[in-house]
């Protein structure tokens, strides 16, 4: 009965997007999330923004795509999703007979909060001979009406698939457009949306910080502004940013994305130096927010009691999902995932 009770209650705060009740602080998280996975067939996918710990109790840690394309491939019947809301949706969109949680549910998006479907609809009602392609950083009400996905590993692939002479709304994110308008030649039409965290990096401070180390190269992700993209010296998705200093020759990077990539860097580079790009505020982080809200103790609440669960409507979904099963099958026949 006191079970019952407690489940009911971790629903409800659950829902409130605060489901770490006071949890016996000898338990080791560690062995409990391990007993969990066995116990329920379940399994945690993490993106590279999650904090440490989460990291290394995953089973698969990767990018957008990455993650998206091991949603679909899924076998567990539980699959715990550590990163943010629009992420587990689409691993509902792409696998719904499975249960997926997601430790917070107010781990949002501001990219995706961006734009909402009743403004987007009316923006993209402008240009009726458009096609329109979405970063997977949306809701599942944009991905309805957009016609292919895309994310940061595979955007330039998704954009060179579609005819020249077909013209393109780009959604939602602005810079990442931007840069792929610039890579391109495209002259995609671009809404008017932006990540928090990649908006606040300091040129100043990166061009200071350069100064002190000139051996370090500037790494980016493609959300960042234009300036920041500029004197970079790789852009590349979170997974692609790895990749790179994992074959590179160099010794130091200055990484302009969120921090949480660094500790996969750290780990498969032990002996390179990793900075993290300074963001134009006092606060001397460049922590997701959003990202952030989970943590280990809601990790495993949310296994326990398998709550909060990403539930949609059945239409919704299935309009979601066109779109991105477009974007997988063309980045499967373009060599970008297996
Ligand atoms: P990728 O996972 O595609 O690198 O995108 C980063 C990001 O901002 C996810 O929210
Ligand atoms: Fe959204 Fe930016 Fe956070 Fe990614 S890093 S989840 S795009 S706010």
């Amino acid at each position: 009965m006191a079970d019952i009770n407690i489940a009911n209650a971790q629903l409800e705060l659950g829902k409130k997007g605060f489901l770490d009740l006071a949890i016996d602080p000898t338990m080791d998280l560690f062995k409990e999330i391990a007993r969990l996975k066995k116990e329920k067939n379940a399994i945690v996918l993490a993106h590279y923004y999650q904090e440490a710990d989460i990291q290394d109790v995953a089973d698969y840690i990767g990018d957008s795509l990455g993650l998206a394309q091991q949603a679909e491939k899924a076998q567990a019947d539980i699959i715990v999703f550590a990163g943010v809301h629009f992420m587990a949706e689409t691993a509902k969109i792409l696998n719904p007979t499975k249960k997926v949680l997601l430790p917070d549910l107010n781990a949002g998006c501001s990219l995706a909060d961006s734009a909402p479907a009743d403004l987007f609809k009316k923006f993209k009602a402008k240009y009726p001979d458009h096609i329109v392609i979405s970063y997977i950083n949306c809701t599942a009400d944009i991905k309805a009406l957009s016609d292919i996905i895309c994310t940061s590993g595979n955007a330039e692939k998704i954009i060179e698939s579609v005819p020249a002479e077909t013209p393109i709304i780009f959604a939602p994110d602005k810079n990442l457009g931007a840069y792929l308008n610039k890579k391109t030649g495209r002259k995609m039409v671009l809404w008017n949306g932006a990540c928090m965290v990649h908006e606040i990096f300091s040129l100043e401070k990166i061009s200071k910080l350069k100064l002190r180390h000139p051996e370090a190269k500037v790494i980016a992700h493609p959300e960042c502004e234009e300036p920041i993209l500029r004197i970079a010296d790789f852009i590349g998705s979170t997974t692609q940013l790895l990749k790179y200093t994992q074959q590179d020759s160099g010794q130091a990077y200055i990484v302009a994305t969120e921090t949480g990539i660094l500790h996969q860097m750290q780990k498969a580079s032990p002996e390179k130096n990793f900075i993290p790009a300074p963001p134009d505020n006092s606060c001397a982080c460049n922590d997701c927010p959003h990202m952030k809200l989970n943590t280990l103790e809601k990790l495993y609440l949310c296994m326990e009691y398998e709550a909060p669960e990403i539930l949609m409507e059945e239409n919704l979904r299935l309009a979601a999902k066109k779109p991105i099963d477009r974007m997988l099958a063309i980045s499967r026949a373009a060599g970008l995932i297996g």
